[in-house]
């Protein structure tokens, strides 16, 4: 049990505040064999894009394992463990081959689910080949992304295909991947914390935080079949702009594009991008980005892999210090960030439901059940619950307290609306 920093009430106490209790191991740790961990690899996730396996292999780290990810001659996609079941040479110096995976020490060579085709050192009346495999896990190639199942065999789910992979009349483009220094879980919550936005994305380098929080959205957080939403509802003249971001548990989030012209706006938008974070190992975590774009999208734009702003390190210190982005607040959580020296409070509702329904999900998988997000017979992508719709026609309230209270109210039924019957999302979506 973590023992919970004090809480202080005294000024001048530091000194009474430095023991560093442990991190809660149950929603950080992700290695094999980890509560989480064995939550986590229920699900698909993704490891590389597609367009990085050419003629070279590619060393990944999953969840605290090292493997190695390849696309033969042929087109096969395989993911093996990086140690040869030889003698345990990296696979990532292998030579991809017409059928498999070459090792570069003795030359076993591996098909894209283990089993060894050829050893071509050993005698040919040898059956070792026959007898041992490598250790290779399930793929599954999607818009361009190598998703990998790590899970027990037997309880492996079909891919699941949300509504937004495919919007009629919009394509799905690779993004962007990129690493940070961080637990898993910190680098998630963010997507249910939407408070931040008004604080850490409005800061300009010489004021401050620069946003009108008169106008500020409230937020109401509400529960999917898929897991949950934070639900913002802001004034716009004669209008109320619901906005709502979903997180499909365990690891995915999407949203729409930020602006607020209601003009030009179409009703009904759905989300323009979908992130996975994947965990690397404890303190390291992968975030992929598909982008969801028009059809008529122009291609030039359309291929660039930009990375937004502050999502990396790649700014000097100082201007990363007067202007921070979300890389240096998330990662600036410690490596693995501790729950027992936190004090959550009113704008940290959307991150105590995150916890609990991942909790509820590892305990459903120590119990042995499916968690929740698991869909085993979905006969049509799975609705997802995204979106921001302008609800028109709405004249302020008297008050600014009462039109808060109205904003909310409508935000609130759009969202019961769309969660209790998705199809009229659909349709009014797309
Ligand atoms: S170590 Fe891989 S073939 Fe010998
Ligand atoms: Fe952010």
């Amino acid at each position: 049990m973590t023992t919970r920093a004090p809480f202080l009430t005294n000024t001048y106490s530091a000194y009474h505040h430095r023991d560093i209790p442990r991190e809660e191991d149950v929603l950080t740790h992700v290695g094999p064999g980890t509560p989480c961990g064995e939550y986590l690899r229920r699900f698909w996730n993704p490891v590389v894009f597609e367009d990085e396996l050419g003629e070279l292999p590619v060393r990944v780290r999953v969840m605290g394992e090292d493997l190695v990810v390849f696309k033969d001659r042929q087109g096969q996609v395989g993911v093996l463990q990086l140690h040869c079941s030889h003698r345990g040479t990296s696979l990532e110096f292998g030579v991809v081959s017409e059928r498999g995976l070459r090792c570069c020490y003795h030359g076993w060579l591996f098909d894209v689910d283990g089993r060894i085709l050829d050893t071509p050192g050993e005698p040919a009346r040898s059956t070792l080949k026959d007898r041992l495999c490598q250790g290779a896990y399930p793929t599954h190639v999607y818009h361009g992304i190598v998703f990998v199942y790590m899970g027990p065999p037997d309880k492996q789910p079909p891919f699941p295909v949300f509504d937004t992979y495919v919007m009629p009349g919009y394509r799905a483009r690779v993004s962007v991947r990129h690493e940070m220094p961080a637990n898993w879980l910190q680098v998630k919550e963010n997507c249910m914390d939407p408070a931040h936005l008004d604080f850490l994305h409005t800061i300009d380098g010489s004021q401050g935080f620069t946003a009108d929080l008169r106008n500020r959205a409230d937020w109401e957080y509400m529960e999917t079949p898929v897991g949950m939403v934070f639900v913002a509802s802001r004034r716009v003249g004669d209008a109320v702009w619901v906005r709502m971001t979903d997180f499909i548990a365990p690891n995915i989030h999407q949203w729409s594009a930020t602006g607020d012209d209601v003009q030009r706006r179409r009703p009904v938008a759905r989300p323009w991008m979908t992130q996975w974070s994947v965990p690397v190992d404890d303190t390291h975590t992968m975030n992929f980005r598909v982008r969801h774009v028009k059809d008529d999208y122009p291609i030039e734009v359309d291929t660039e892999q930009v990375m937004e702003f502050g999502q990396d390190d790649g700014r000097p210190y100082e201007e990363r210090q007067r202007v921070p982005g979300d890389y240096d607040a998330q990662v600036g959580q410690r490596p693995i960030a501790l729950h027992a020296m936190e004090h959550l409070a009113t704008t940290d509702r959307g991150i105590i439901m995150v916890r609990r329904i991942l909790r509820e999900g590892i305990e459903a998988v120590q119990q042995g059940h499916d968690p929740k997000g698991i869909i085993r017979d979905a006969v049509e992508p799975i609705p997802t619950y995204g979106n921001d719709t302008i609800v028109r026609d709405i004249p302020p309230a008297p008050t600014p307290e009462e039109d808060k209270r109205l904003q909310m109210e409508v935000g609130r039924k759009v969202a019961t609306e769309y969660i209790s019957d998705p199809k009229v999302l659909a349709e009014r979506g797309t």
